[in-house]
Order: structure tokens, then sequence, then C-alpha cells
């Protein structure tokens, strides 16, 4: 079983190596590395990521591995190649005509791959499956790289996409890891708490990342961390923004205006109301003071309650009234 895992560590190693060749020295990478080009990635940065492709055929892979010894059950343990039973079983490469970006363990050993589509023939982005080194919610994308200026800094910066780490990290913001695909994990919240206690989620502004920045953030601050959560501009996700604006305005715009945990969630149950409607607006402000109840500190609610009055042109009073008779309810 040793055994077992140590081959198919080898063959992910290969298969990197293999990828990362074909992209930076063959005729067969021209294509990717023109769309890592177009993507902005410069060549230290394919060098640091070991960035690769996988060729758009059914048995790249499989027939090179194959003659440096590895058999095709191993190679699918390790999640490289997939099978289809058609009266007799056959392999085929798992990752085609995509740009591989090798996923690492801790230890900076390789553990799966994650594939970008450069063509349209379907999803865009495809991970390695389970395995038995591989599981999505154990990991995170860069951790291994990002660890130890984590520490350092005492700051994470949680992204959704490889390719927004990957930006970050070529515009010298070296703090940055991601999930896999995946929303955020009990078991990667209590990851990056072993390394730090301050985290800024910055995800999609889409509707899917806000209500994943939500759980995560829930996540987080349950394993006792400090979390905020950065505002992008609708449309651009960071590695968007990055490349348009540059690493600095990352910073000094959205990485610096990141809201603490409960403005972000004030603000985003305001986006399920219309406030311009009576009726609406009261529902926001009884949600509202439902969360700053919550809160344990009391000039945290203090704080927060006069802000909604301030908002809101109400009376700190009139708030105080309805947390009062909120605290009964709730009993
Ligand atoms: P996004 O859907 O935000 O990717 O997924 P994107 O920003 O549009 O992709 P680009 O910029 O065009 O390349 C964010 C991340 O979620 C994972 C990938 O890691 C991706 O980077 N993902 C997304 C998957 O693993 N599988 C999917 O089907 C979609
Ligand atoms: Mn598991
Ligand atoms: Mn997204
Ligand atoms: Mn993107
Ligand atoms: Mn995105």
């Amino acid at each position: 079983k040793e055994d077992e895992r140590q081959q198919m560590r080898n063959a992910l190693d290969l298969a990197a190596k293999l990828y990362h060749y074909v992209l930076t020295s063959t005729e067969f990478g021209k294509r990717a590395r023109r769309y890592v080009q177009e993507r902005r990635i410069l060549p230290e940065t394919v060098k640091e990521f070991q960035i690769g492709y996988a060729p758009d055929s059914y048995e790249f892979l499989l027939s090179f591995m194959k003659k440096r010894g590895f058999d095709e059950e191993l190679l699918e343990k390790a999640g490289l190649i997939a099978s289809r039973e058609t009266g007799s079983k056959r392999y085929f490469d798992r990752f085609r005509d995509r740009v591989m970006f090798p996923i690492h363990d801790s230890q900076g050993r390789v553990i799966g791959f994650g594939g970008r589509l450069i063509g349209d023939m379907g999803p865009k982005y495809l991970n390695s499956p389970e395995t038995s080194l591989f599981h999505k919610g154990h990991h995170l994308f860069n951790l291994h790289r990002a660890r130890s200026p984590i520490r350092k800094e005492q700051q994470a910066i949680l992204f959704e996409g490889t390719i927004d780490v990957i930006a970050a990290w070529q515009a010298g913001i070296q703090t940055v890891i991601a999930t896999l695909g995946t929303a955020l994990t009990e078991e990667q919240a209590r990851l990056i708490k072993r390394n730090t206690d301050t985290v800024i989620i910055c995800y999609d502004a889409d509707q899917a990342g806000q209500s994943a920045a939500l759980k995560a953030l829930d996540l987080l601050k349950n394993q006792g961390c400090t979390v905020k959560v950065a505002q992008m501009p609708a449309g651009l996700d960071p590695d968007d923004y990055i490349r348009r604006y540059g690493g600095e305005a990352f910073k000094e715009e959205i990485l610096a205006g990141a809201l603490p945990y409960t403005s972000f969630k004030l603000e985003s149950l305001k986006k399920v109301y219309n406030l311009q409607d009576e009726d609406q607006r009261m529902k926001y402000l009884t949600e509202a003071i439902d969360v700053i109840t919550d809160l344990p500190l009391a000039i945290e609610q203090d704080h927060y309650l006069r802000r909604l009055a301030e908002e809101f042109r109400l009376s700190l009073d009139a708030l105080k009234e309805e947390q009062r008779k909120w605290k009964i309810r709730k009993k």
C-alpha cells in the first residue's frame, strides 16, 4: 500500500513535469502558450507554478506513462486517466486540451491537478477526482507556497479560483490561497486557523460568490478567526481586477476596503430587500437587529445599532425597544 502511494506520487510528479514541458517547449503547446500569454501569466510564473498543458488527445499521457512503466490501474487511482466499460475496459486521458495547474499538499508534493479548458468542448474547469492522496475538502491551492508569508504577515487572502491566486502572486501578494472548486470546508477553515487568525475572503461579486462568502465567513469565524470580506466591483473577479488595475490598486482599493464581519452581513442582507419599499425596509431592519443582537459584545451592538439608526433616520431608542422585544421573542 505504501509502495502504491509512492508510485502514485511518482506518476503525478512526472505528469506535472510532462505537461509543463509540453506547454513551454513543444509545438503541441503553442496554443496554450498563447493562451497563458493572453491571460497575462508571465513565463517566470508559468515556471514557478509549473503550469502545463494537456494536449487534445485521449492517449497522450497514457502512452507516455505506460512507456515509463506505470500501469493503467495505478494511473487511474492517481486520477490521471479514466476508464470506460464497453465490453472490455478502455482507458483514456482524463485531461485533454486543458491548461494544467498542479495542486500540492502541504509538503509541496503534487497530489492532483486543476485543468482549464482552452477550447469549448466540455466544462471550463476540471479537477482531479478524489483519490487516496487528493481530498478536495482537505487541501488549499497554493498553501505550501503561501504558508510562510501567511505566518509572517499574519494574514491570509482566500480566493475562489486558482487563476486569482496566480494573478495576485504575480503582482507580489503572496499570502494567497484558494479552495479547489468546492465550498470552504470546516477542515480547510481549521487549516487556515493553524497559520493565521486573520483572513480576508475575496470571492467573485456574483451571486454564487457572495453566498459562498457568507458561508466561509461563518466557518472561519467559528474557528476563531477575524474575518473580513472584500468587495469586488460587479463583473470583475480578482484576476480580472489585477490585470486591469494592478496589484497596488488591488491592495489599496479592494483589500484595504474589506468589510468586517457584521458590516458584510448587513450589506448582503440589504441586497435581499428593496429598501425603497416601506414594508421591505421594515423587514430588513428586523433582520438587521437580529444580526446585531447576536453579537457577543454590548459595545459592538451599540455601535451597529447607532449606525443603523443614522442610516435610516430612526431613533436609537426605537431600535433598542425592537431589540428588547426581539430578545423576549427569542427566549
Ligand atoms: P469561476 O467560475 O469563477 O472561474 O470559478 P472563472 O473566473 O470564470 O474562470 P476563468 O477566469 O475564465 O478561467 C472559480 C474557480 O472554481 C473552480 C476553479 O478552480 C476556478 O478557478 N471551479 C470552477 C471548478 O473547480 N470547477 C468548475 O466547474 C468551476
Ligand atoms: Mn476526505
Ligand atoms: Mn466564480
Ligand atoms: Mn476569472
Ligand atoms: Mn472567477
